[in-house]
């Protein structure tokens, strides 16, 4: 090391000391960590019936989760590798360029952003990955009542484990709804997309989010919904104008400048509404088309499988307040429906197209929200739900069940359940047949049409019954 230091260099003993010491620390925690590693590779831990006999393992670690804690070793084992291959090849190329260290020199000023980006910093990192690496304490080890939260040490990035970690009362007493404490809720298919979530907390507190609503939502798609909150401020339109009154934003193209475009393929609500259907969503071309979206569910048309909502209403008469309309589109239903005095939320993804922010502007309600959830509605609440554009023959049966009960749930008894132009191969339309009668629904409408050689169209609408159990 002292060779390195040709007198030209300037570099100071003291400096030198400095990264000797951190060194030491390192080659120090490194050691640990492969003794850890050891235990977690299965000669401590995992042989149940040695633990039980030699050391009462098992019991002192009831409710802690010791895969969650190897894996997160294994992430600062693997930070620590890798700044330990950095500073020896730093240290080889040195070596080889022993003569043109000779002869340059290195500033001062270039030493020390080495030593703070490539040493200090991950040294750092690694550090406080190391303390937050949550062991049993003591007491714990006695004592199993001890549980700990089996997620948090399964992510290292700090915001996410400071979200998931429960919050109890400040109080200590039981909290507003008497729990011990709050959970904060991720989707547990964020282990699998560890890298994108940890990607996506990676913020300033405070300071703007990245623009990455895209990530945010692949996430969700992805089953990491919900998503975890986030501290830090969303970005926003430049340009932002104030929305159409409500009596024209209803049936108009909202203002292309209150969409943040630039993760679009589109740059303006026209473009959507072009012919070209890679620029949208496939499944809801023409959807922007307010001309055309004016027509759907009031005029006649040549298919049986299409309803008008003057039909569907008269059925029940001023009963209807209240609906949920599941599927993709602009809100044109919720449109219609408002114009009725009937209030309706619309599911809406931001796929290919700005459809939360369309429907928003349009002056109705988007639901941000996935097939992969309860729905946030309670039990025997709404007078209708009505879904088109989104399910159709690719749905897995089971999963179409668990959405169909979940329906089942909030539709209040005497609500509707609206099926429109669901569609599917003729050879699968038994089975679909079979999921939505399950219900035993009252049948006001039902029509079947052809749709192309193989595939049909279906429509129902259907009843809930009265529950008197
Ligand atoms: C190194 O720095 C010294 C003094 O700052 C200077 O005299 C010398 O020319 C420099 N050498 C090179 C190779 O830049
Ligand atoms: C375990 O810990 C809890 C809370 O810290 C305490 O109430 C309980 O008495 C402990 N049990 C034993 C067996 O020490
Ligand atoms: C919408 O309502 C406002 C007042 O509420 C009115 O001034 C305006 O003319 C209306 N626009 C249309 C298109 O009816
Ligand atoms: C879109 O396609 C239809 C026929 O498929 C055609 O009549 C219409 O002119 C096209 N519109 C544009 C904007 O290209
Ligand atoms: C649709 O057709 C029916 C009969 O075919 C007719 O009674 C009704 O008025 C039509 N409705 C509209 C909106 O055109
Ligand atoms: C909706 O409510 C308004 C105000 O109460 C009323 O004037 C209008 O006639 C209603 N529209 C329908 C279709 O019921």
């Amino acid at each position: 090391m002292a060779r390195l230091c040709h007198p030209k260099c300037r570099l100071g003993n003291k400096s030198m000391g400095w990264l000797q010491i951190l060194l030491g620390g390192l080659v120090i925690i490194l050691s640990i960590c492969s003794l850890v590693k050891f235990y977690s590779a299965g000669f401590f831990f995992h042989n149940e019936d040695i633990c039980r006999q030699f050391t009462g393992v098992k019991d002192a670690y009831e409710g802690f989760d010791i895969k969650a804690l190897s894996d997160r070793v294994g992430e600062v084992l693997n930070k620590l590798e890798s700044l330990q291959e950095k500073l020896e090849s730093a240290v080889q190329q040195m070596e080889k360029d022993k003569e043109t260290l000779r002869t340059t020199n290195i500033t001062k000023f270039e030493y020390k952003k080495y030593l703070e980006e490539d040493v200090i910093r991950p040294l750092y990192a690694a550090h406080i990955s190391l303390r937050l690496i949550r062991l049993p304490k003591a007491e714990g080890i006695h004592n199993s009542t001890m549980k700990e939260d089996p997620l948090i040490n399964t992510f290292v990035i700090e915001e996410i484990r400071k979200y998931i970690t429960p919050k109890e009362s400040r109080t200590g007493k039981l909290n507003i709804y008497g729990t011990e404490r709050i959970y904060n809720t991720i989707g547990h298919a964020c282990v699998l997309y560890k890298k994108e979530l940890e990607e996506y907390m990676s913020y300033d507190i405070g300071s703007y989010c990245n623009d990455d609503w895209n990530l945010a939502q692949k996430l969700m798609l992805n089953g990491c919904d919900p998503l975890p909150r986030r501290r830090c401020l969303t970005r926003a339109s430049m340009v932002y104008q104030k929305p159409y009154p409500i009596n024209e934003s209803l049936w108009k193209l909202p203002d292309d400048r209150n969409v943040r475009w630039s993760n679009y393929q589109c740059r303006n609500f026209k473009c959507l509404m072009g012919n070209n259907t890679k620029k949208g969503y496939f499944k809801c071309v023409g959807c922007f088309e307010m001309e055309k979206e004016k027509l759907k569910w009031v005029t006649n048309s040549s298919l049986s499988v299409d309803f008008l909502i003057s039909d569907v209403l008269t059925i029940k008469p001023g009963e209807m307040r209240i609906g949920l309309d599941f599927g993709i589109g602009t809100g044109s239903f919720a449109a219609r429906m408002r114009e009725h005095n009937i209030t309706v939320v619309s599911t809406a993804l931001n796929l290919k197209a700005p459809f939360n922010e369309m429907i928003a502007l349009r002056g109705l309600i988007p639901l941000f929200v996935t097939l992969n959830q309860r729905l946030p509605f309670f039990d025997n609440t709404m007078d209708m739900i009505h879904t088109s554009g989104f399910l159709d023959g690719w749905i897995d049966l089971q999963l179409l069940d668990f959405i169909l009960f979940d329906w089942d749930r909030i539709l209040r008894p005497g609500g509707l359940l609206w099926i429109d132009r669901f569609f599917c191969v003729r050879k699968d339309l038994d089975d679909f047949m079979y999921m939505f009668l399950q219900l035993r629904y009252k049948k006001h409408k039902w029509a079947i049409s052809p749709k192309s050689k193989d595939e049909v169209y279906f429509s129902a609408l259907l009843e809930k019954p009265p529950r008197a159990i």
